[in-house]
């Protein structure tokens, strides 16, 4: 079964055409990249997806059910995740600990529990900081546990963004420019990561701009221009594309 199915979306701010008739369908373990010019409406598409924003028009359904009108939270408890274009991190608290409040959403015990400090809730405490250290292994971020968030170089923090986003079970998990600020070494040690999390079996929604990461990482590209979806397929044959080479001129594909 598709895992996210986005027909038709259209989304307009005043008179912008953010999205006009955008369809989008994205397959259980896969990597589907989503590029295109700046402004072409990619972030916009992932806060359709995610419910941040609702669209004017259009359906969207997530493990084949509607989710249209849902809030983002119930959407992440559905296993949708995502990282931000902008890191969105609590600086001051630890590395270890912004995974585990991540994690978090999927305590099954309640805030009330959580005051009363009961056994449950203690056992759950310590499941989710085991859970946490696991995922801080898996991204490589374990000796980095007890730092400050903030304390840590840039390439880092996202990758402590993308731990956030795992730490909630998702099957989906949609990625906004994560190489952004990134140096060499550490895009290709997103490469590799981005891989991993396929291996896991979770699908990927990928924004970026770096055409080796794409080209690289993805099953699947959807290619979007001034709001509208210009080209879709695998990496060789977008690569050829005249529409995308067009939509690019001027720029390195
Ligand atoms: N909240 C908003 N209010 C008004 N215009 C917006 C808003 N978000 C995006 N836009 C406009 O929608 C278009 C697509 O933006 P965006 O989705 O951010 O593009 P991309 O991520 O591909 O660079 C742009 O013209 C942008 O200015
Ligand atoms: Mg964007």
């Amino acid at each position: 079964m598709t895992l996210l199915n986005a027909d038709s979306i259209s989304l307009s701010f005043g008179g912008v055409a953010a999205l006009s008739d955008v369809s989008l369908a994205i397959q259980p373990g896969e990597v589907h990249s989503l590029i295109g010019p700046n402004g072409a409406g990619k972030t916009t598409m992932f806060n359709v997806v995610t419910c941040i924003y609702r669209p004017q028009c259009g359906t969207l359904t997530f493990r084949g059910e509607n989710i249209i009108g849902l809030k983002p939270h119930q959407v992440t408890k559905m296993g949708m995740a995502r990282t931000f274009q902008n890191i969105r991190l609590f600086g001051s608290m630890t590395v270890l600990d912004n995974v585990i409040v991540a994690a978090c959403c999927r305590s099954t015990t309640g805030p009330l529990s959580a005051m009363l400090g009961t056994p449950g809730m203690k056992r759950e405490a310590q499941k989710f900081r085991e859970k946490a250290l696991n995922l801080l292994e898996f991204i490589g971020l374990s000796e980095h546990a007890e730092d400050v968030a903030s304390s840590l170089p840039y390439g880092l923090q996202r990758r402590l963004e993308i731990a956030r986003a795992l730490a909630t079970d998702p099957e989906l998990i949609l990625l906004d420019e994560p190489t952004a600020g990134m140096n060499d070494a550490e895009t290709m040690q997103l490469i590799q990561l981005i891989a991993e999390i396929r291996n896991t079996g979770k699908a990927v929604l990928l924004i970026e701009h770096d055409m080796k990461v794409v080209m690289n990482v993805s099953d699947k590209i959807t290619v979007l221009d001034r709001g509208k979806k210009i080209a879709e397929g695998p990496p060789s044959l977008v690569a050829k594309d005249p529409a995308v080479i067009k939509a690019y001129l001027g720029q390195e594909l």
